[in-house]
């Protein structure tokens, strides 16, 4: 049987996990930015270690925006986004699925109208090491919505049925409390981590960090228009609770002198406040303090 052929736009942390998870099953192509990515993954091949170990080379690896596969799965950080999007826009329909943290790209996929459009979250730990290793430090799924109403689901059943166990893929019906969910987890974890220089555990284990936690979750909460205040507190506890001893991805972004994702996850919320009309002083204050941690890098 033909196999399905599936592009994974980015070499992180997540693309290089997709790639190695797909590879069993599909005809797999990774796009890298850099053509010095690709070659240093051509030579070698693709490492994960950790919870699951794998070593493969890969069928293909373009650093050349091609993209002639029926699904892609676009795993960059939101800011590299804009110029693949300018080439998703050209190309003839096919299934896309958007992973990326926080929510600032939503109202950029209207350009996409041809395509069958979705959106997801990971919830695996997974770490980059070098160009061509990944540490896959917690197992977990990748979940994913559709972005459009009356999507066709068959080919993502197919990729989730293939997948199974060992890398579940869930499908659900509505994308905005999924998206939502994660970027409260991120609004809140990812910005005080990053300004106090503590673990994540720290925010539930040191009471005056957990009364911050708690006053932001609230401010953010106001914003998002979700339900069940409770079950989303515990579920953001839980996550501290069980990531207590990671140093969250804002803080080694910071740390690394990388360029965070503040704009996707606290300045969607800015945007979201002042199209509401609404005064969102905490997240203004840690905007503007990773922002101006970003330049002291
Ligand atoms: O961005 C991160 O670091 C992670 O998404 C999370 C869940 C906040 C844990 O560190």
């Amino acid at each position: 049987m033909r196999k399905l052929k599936i592009g994974v736009i980015g070499g992180g942390a997540v693309g290089l996990l997709l790639t190695a998870f797909l590879s069993e099953h599909f005809n797999v192509t990774l796009y890298t930015r850099t053509e010095q990515q690709a070659d240093i993954i051509r030579e070698n091949g693709i490492k994960v270690t950790g919870v699951t170990k794998k070593s493969l080379n890969p069928q293909l690896i373009k650093s050349i925006p091609q993209y002639h596969e029926e699904v892609l799965f676009v795993t960059v950080k939101q800011y590299h986004l804009t110029n693949i999007l300018d080439e998703l826009e050209k190309l003839s329909a096919r299934t896309i699925i958007f992973l990326q943290n926080g929510m600032s790209h939503i109202e950029q996929l209207s350009r996409l109208k041809q395509h069958q459009l979705f959106v997801g979250v990971v919830e695996h730990g997974v770490l980059k090491k070098c160009e061509n290793e990944v540490i896959h430090t917690g197992e977990g799924r990748i979940v994913v919505a559709p972005f459009q109403p009356n999507n066709d689901y068959s080919i993502l059943a197919t990729i989730s049925e293939k997948t199974n166990r060992e890398f579940p893929v869930l499908l659900e019906e509505e994308w905005y409390p999924l998206l939502a969910k994660k970027l409260l987890v991120n609004a809140v974890i990812n910005p005080l981590t990053a300004l106090w220089k503590v673990k994540n555990g720290q925010l539930v284990t040191n009471p005056s960090f957990q009364n911050t936690v708690h006053m932001l979750f609230q401010e953010i909460w106001g914003i998002l228009e979700l339900d069940h205040f409770d079950e989303y507190y515990e579920y953001l506890l839980a996550i501290c609770e069980k990531t207590a001893e990671n140093e969250s991805s804002m803080l080694r972004d910071l740390k690394h002198g990388n360029i965070t994702e503040v704009d996707s996850i606290l300045g969607y919320i800015l945007n979201r406040a002042t199209s509401q009309n609404k005064d969102v002083p905490l997240t203004t204050f840690l905007f503007h303090s990773i922002k101006g941690l970003e330049r002291n890098c």
